[in-house]
C-alpha cells in the first residue's frame, strides 16, 4: 500500500511512523511531507531514512491512503485534492470533522461509518476519542443520555510548540529567570488554565464544543447533552478527563467495571487500596485507555463517576487514524491498486 503522511515532521506525524512500523501496516512505499521549511530532513521508517518533501502543487500525493496531520487550514485546502487522485485521506484536523458527507470515526464506537466516506474520513478530536473510548461502549449496555467532563490536556495536544514550552519555561521558573510563553498565552510551568482556543457567545470554547458536536456525531445522538470545562495542564503527554455520565437507568459501578473490562482499546485501572488509578505517565505511550475511579455519582441517580487517561498523539491522533485504515482493509474497502 502505498503510504503518504502530511506533517510528517509534527507531534502527529512523527508518531505515525512508529505506529506504521509496529502494526507492521502494509506499506509498499512511504511519502512523507511537510512545509517547505522541512524539505530535505530525513525521518527514520523501518531503518532506512526518507527525505521530507514540500507538497506537490498538482495535488498528487501517489498515494492509496494519505494520514494528514499538517493543520485545518491546509487539509481544508488540499484534502479533495488528494482525494480525487485516488487516496483515501483520513484527516487529524478539525477541517473536516462536522461535514455532513464525511464520518467521523472511532473504530471501537463507530467503525463501519468509515466505510461509507466519499474520499475523506475525519479522525476525532483527542479528547473526544479518548472520552468515547469509554463512554461508547457503557452507552450501548446502559443508554447514555448526558455527560458533564472536565479535561486535563497536555501541552503536546498544542503540537510539538507546546513540548518545547513546557520545557523551556519549567527550566526559566526554576533557574529563576523571566516566563516569557510563546505557544500559549499564559506560563504553562507550575500553572494550568483554561483551554487555549477560542471563546464562543455562550462561554464555552473550541474545545468543548467539539467534545459535544463530535460526541452527538459519533454516537448518532444527536440530543446527547454534554457540558465540557477543558483545561491546559503541565503535562507533556496524554490527556486525562473526568467524567459523570447519567444513563437512561439505575448503573452499578460493578456492572459498568464489566462492561468496560471486555470492552476493546480500555484498561481498567482502579485499585482503590493502593489508591492507583489512570494517569498520564502510566498512558503516555500505550494504546489503551485507562479508565478507573469508577463510581456512581451521588448527585445524580443513574449517573457514573469515572476517571479516564489516554495517550491523545497515539489513540487520540495517530493510532486511531491508522487503526481506522485497518478497518477498512480488514472490510476489503481499502487496497492497493494492482500494478
Ligand atoms: N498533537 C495532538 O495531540 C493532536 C491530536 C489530535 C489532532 N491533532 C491535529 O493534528 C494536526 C497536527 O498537529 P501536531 O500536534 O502534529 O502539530 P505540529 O507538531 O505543530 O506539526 C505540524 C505539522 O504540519 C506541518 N505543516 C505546517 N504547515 C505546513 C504547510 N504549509 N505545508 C505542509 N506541512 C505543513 C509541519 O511541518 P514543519 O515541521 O515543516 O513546520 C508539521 O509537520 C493539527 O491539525 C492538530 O489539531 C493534534
Amino acid at each position: 500500500m502505498r503510504v503518504a503522511i502530511v506533517g510528517a515532521t509534527g507531534a502527529v506525524g512523527t508518531e505515525f511512523l512508529g505506529i506504521l512500523e509496529e502494526r507492521r501496516f502494509p506499506v509498499t512505499s512511504l511519502s512523507l511531507f511537510a512545509s517547505e521549511r522541512s524539505a530535505g530532513r530525513e525521518l527514520e521508517f523501518r531503518g532506512s531514512p526518507v527525505t521530507v518533501r514540500a507538497l506537490p502543487d498538482d495535488g498528487d500525493l501517489e498515494a492509496d491512503v494519505v494520514f494528514s496531520s499538517a493543520g485545518g487550514s491546509l487539509s481544508r485546502a488540499h484534502a479533495q485534492a488528494w482525494a480525487r487522485h485516488g487516496a483515501i485521506v483520513i484527516d487529524n484536523t478539525s477541517a473536516w470533522r462536522m461535514d455532513p458527507d464525511v464520518p467521523l470515526v472511532v473504530p471501537e464506537a463507530n467503525g463501519d461509518d468509515a466505510l461509507a466516506h466519499r474520499g475523506i474520513i475525519a479522525n476525532p478530536n483527542c479528547s473526544t476519542i479518548i472520552a468515547l473510548v469509554a463512554l461508547a461502549p457503557l452507552h450501548r449496555a446502559f443508554g447514555l443520555r448526558r455527560a458533564t467532563v472536565a479535561t486535563y490536556q497536555a501541552v503536546s495536544g498544542a503540537g510539538m510548540a507546546g513540548i518545547d514550552e513546557l520545557r523551556d519555561l519549567t527550566r526559566a521558573a526554576l533557574d529563576g529567570d523571566p516566563l516569557r510563553p510563546r505557544k500559549f498565552r499564559h506560563s504553562i510551568a507550575f500553572n494550568l488554565f483554561s483551554h487555549d482556543s477560542d471563546i464562543g457567545d455562550d462561554g464555552y470554547n473550541v474545545e468543548e464544543r467539539k467534545l459535544l458536536l463530535e460526541s452527538r456525531k459519533i454516537l448518532g445522538l444527536p440530543e446527547l447533552r454534554i457540558s465540557a470545562t477543558c483545561v491546559r495542564v503541565p503535562v507533556f503527554r496524554a490527556h486525562s478527563e473526568a467524567i459523570h455520565a447519567e444513563f437512561e437507568g439505575p448503573v452499578s459501578a460493578d456492572a459498568a467495571r464489566e462492561v468496560l473490562a471486555a470492552a476493546p482499546g480500555i484498561r481498567v485501572v482502579d485499585d482503590r487500596q493502593r489508591n492507583t488509578f489512570p494517569m498520564p505517565l502510566d498512558a503516555s505511550g500505550g494504546d489503551d485507555v485507562l479508565v478507573g475511579r469508577l463510581r456512581e455519582d451521588t448527585s445524580l441517580p443513574g449517573a457514573l463517576a469515572l476517571f479516564v487517561a489516554g495517550d491523545q498523539i497515539r489513540k487520540g491522533a495517530a493510532l486511531n487514524a491508522v487503526q481506522i485504515a485497518e478497518h477498512l482493509i480488514a472490510q476489503g474497502a481499502l487496497r492497493a491498486p494492482v500494478p
